[in-house]
């Protein structure tokens, strides 16, 4: 192992969760699951294949978490009921026979909804129009509706589905932490977004009071699951507006990881298109550098673009204790022990996503 690589191979832990290395999968939705949300066989078999490639931690696709306006996606895979949960036992099985360790990442998807099969409307903190166009390779086409602005009682279901999901995932399917996904557009990026929000209650307004609605399901999350690793995934860019910055710069960033790091999480999970661009037009720190200046105490998982291994290790010295792969981890869901071993690496090709995203058989082929 070369003194660089034995960066992200080197062990950590999260809180008293042991990770072999630092290297973890991505969140990756890939529509597989049966109509009813549950996990299948076949996506069992695709995430024991990254714990048997060497990968520290795997985090799940974004689960959705009430039987209300979570869902986004059919065939989207939920934990919104005892008999969803359950279903995800097969695949923590898998991954812990695999010596990986597994975290759900609990999604609520708001706005951003073109598949739920519990309600035809979609709700979010305003009635605004999201930007962009469905995503065809997950079974939508044109633009989405304008969702109904959520009620109080809207939104403490929002909280009380993320709470229970996130039991269910730690007393019936057997996984090892949460994440809960803070980023990409979904529900609670559209509070903390200003634009989506604007709203003039205690859900709305300034930068601190537009996180509030992440706070709360931080404070909900960790009442009902108590001390197991709980973080939260944060970014600027959106599935359906890329190119998004913070209004406010580093001092929004100082409030954003600031506050969370305060409300008790475990880990904050950035993600950018490249982790180790500056974080805004002016130039200065990428997001990595940022949070980790603001939340010195609470690991951090870096994401994005991060396939080669230099950029791993840079990512690395910026201050991220874990690096997340993505589509190189697609590619190559034995990326860690491809690097221990100094096996070349195979580059990502798009088609595995078309033209659905869900899980093919080449990939189960490949590891
Ligand atoms: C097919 C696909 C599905 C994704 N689904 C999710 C998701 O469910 N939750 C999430 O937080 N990010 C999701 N992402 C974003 C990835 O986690 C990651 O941020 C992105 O691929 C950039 O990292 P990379 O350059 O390593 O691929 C998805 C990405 C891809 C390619």
């Amino acid at each position: 192992m070369s003194t660089n690589n034995e960066q992200i191979l080197t062990p950590f832990d999260i809180g008293n969760l042991h990770l072999r290395n630092r290297l973890a999968v991505a969140p990756m939705t890939r529509v597989s699951a049966t109509e009813q949300g549950l996990a299948t066989d076949t996506m069992a078999r695709y995430y024991e294949r990254f714990a048997k490639g060497g990968f520290g931690l795997v985090i799940t696709e974004g689960l959705y978490t009430d039987q209300r306006f979570a869902q986004g996606y059919a065939f989207q895979p939920g934990l919104s009921d005892d008999e969803q949960a359950l279903a995800w036992r097969a695949v923590t099985d898998r991954v812990h026979a695999a010596q990986g360790t597994l975290f759900a990442q609990l999604m609520h998807a708001g706005a951003l909804n073109q598949g739920n099969r519990f309600m035809t409307q979609s709700a979010a903190p305003s009635a605004v129009r999201p930007k962009g166009t469905q995503m065809a390779f997950y079974y939508g086409q044109g633009q989405y509706p304008v969702p109904q602005a959520m009620s109080d009682e809207d939104i403490a279901d929002a909280i009380d589905g993320f709470a229970r999901s996130a039991k269910r995932a730690m007393t019936l399917s057997g996984f090892d932490g949460i994440e809960i996904h803070g980023a990409n557009g979904y529900l609670l990026d559209q509070f903390l977004t200003d634009y989506t929000n604007q709203r003039d209650d205690r859900w709305g307004g300034d930068v601190r009071q537009r996180l509030n609605l992440t706070l709360e399901v931080v404070k909900a999350v960790r009442q009902a699951v108590g001390p197991v690793p709980l973080g939260v995934r944060i970014s600027q860019s959106k599935v359906n507006d890329y190119t998004h910055k913070w209004a406010e710069g580093d001092a929004g960033a100082e409030v954003i990881f600031g506050s969370l790091a305060d409300a008790g999480v475990d880990f904050i999970h950035v993600t950018e298109f490249e982790a180790w661009a500056p974080a805004f037009p002016d130039g200065g720190d990428s997001l990595v550098s940022l949070a980790r200046r603001f939340a010195p105490q609470v690991a951090l998982i870096a994401n994005g673009g991060l396939n080669a291994p230099e950029r791993a290790v840079q990512a690395r010295r910026e201050g991220a204790d874990i690096v997340a792969l993505g589509k190189a981890a697609l590619a190559n869901p034995d990326w860690p022990k491809r690097l221990a071993n100094g096996q070349p690496l195979a580059d990502f090709d798009p088609a595995i996503l078309g033209p659905i995203a869900n899980i093919k058989d080449s990939e189960l082929a490949l590891a």
